[in-house]
């Protein structure tokens, strides 16, 4: 005869299979961290489960811009290093439940970056999280590149310049070839962020215009962050810009963007120039 099941037989842990997003540039100085920050806390705002990995081995930014820095125990290479356990090392966001945080480590230590070491974090942290948010190092090394090994998604942060384009246009090449997916035949999911725009310099002619970048990166346009005060007051205080000044911009902005990562498609209501022209661009990109 069948044993009758218990009522809660639920298991505790939902084992989840997370997509892996890496947010690059190449180029230093863009906007990489504060997009991890803003887009990690703005997936979370809307119900998912996330956690942001600092790869930036020997900087370690992440953690100031989280507002986590007081608490680093242990980081990534502990863990890869098996001196700490990820349970461990994870820091739970004291504002939103839901995220978390894997810092990097301070010391110069890079070499204890592994591609073993970081394909079994990665594979544990997809198990617990909806979205595994990598932040990259700047450059096109080691650190970059096992940054980006594991994602589904890049969300390639572009400033209206030419050198942050040009040096995207490298890391889009390294996308195709050097990420598991790539190796594997599959395609992976490139998205660009263009941040610290200026809306009024554009028009000056004094930087880039959002067509002039979309026509020399043919990827979709994932969302305009407007160039604000906001964003730094927000950094000073550690909080991500969608926490520390939600009603900001920037933070709308952010807040888009996490909307189109999970497959929606929010009317554009970024602060902007021409909203009209803007919208015909993301819906060209997506079509
Ligand atoms: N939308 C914005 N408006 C104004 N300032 C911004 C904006 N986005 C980022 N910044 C500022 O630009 C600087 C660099 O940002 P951030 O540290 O996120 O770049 P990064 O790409 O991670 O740099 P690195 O390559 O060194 O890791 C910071 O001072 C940040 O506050
Ligand atoms: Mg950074």
């Amino acid at each position: 005869m069948k044993k009758p099941r218990p009522k809660h037989s639920k298991s505790k842990t939902k084992v989840r299979q997370g997509r892996v997003l890496v947010v690059t540039s190449g180029k230093g100085g863009v906007g990489k961290t504060t997009s991890t920050a803003a887009l990690g806390a703005a997936l979370t705002q809307s119900g998912q489960k996330v956690v942001v990995v600092d790869f930036d081995v020997g900087l370690r930014n992440l953690d100031l811009v989280m507002g986590a820095e007081r608490r680093v125990v242990f980081d990534l290479i502990n863990v890869i290093k098996g001196e700490a356990k990820l349970s461990q090392a994870l820091i739970r966001d004291k504002r939103l439940d839901t995220l978390a945080l894997l810092p990097a480590s301070q010391s110069r230590d890079k070499d204890s970056l592994t591609e073993d070491g970081v394909a079994r974090v990665i594979a544990e942290l997809r198990a617990q999280f909806d979205w595994v948010i990598c932040d990259s190092p700047a450059g096109i090394e080691t650190g970059a590149t096992l940054a980006m090994r594991h994602a589904d998604v890049a969300v390639v942060v572009v400033n209206p310049e030419v050198s942050s384009i040009r040096d995207a246009d490298r890391i889009i090449g390294m996308l195709d070839a050097k990420t598991v997916r790539a190796e594997n035949g599959q395609c992976i999911d490139k998205q660009l962020l263009l941040t610290r725009y200026d809306p009024v310099r554009a028009r000056r002619g004094e930087i880039m215009t959002v067509e002039n970048v979309l026509e020399i990166l043919s990827i979709p346009l994932l969302g305009i962050i407007p160039e604000s005060g906001e964003v730094l007051r927000s950094s000073n205080v550690g909080a991500p810009v969608t926490l520390g000044s939600p009603a900001s911009a920037p933070a709308q902005a952010y807040l888009e963007a996490a909307r189109r990562l999970k497959g929606e498609d929010p009317v554009i209501v970024t602060s902007s120039d021409k909203p009209r022209l803007l919208q015909r661009l993301f819906t060209r990109r997506a079509a």
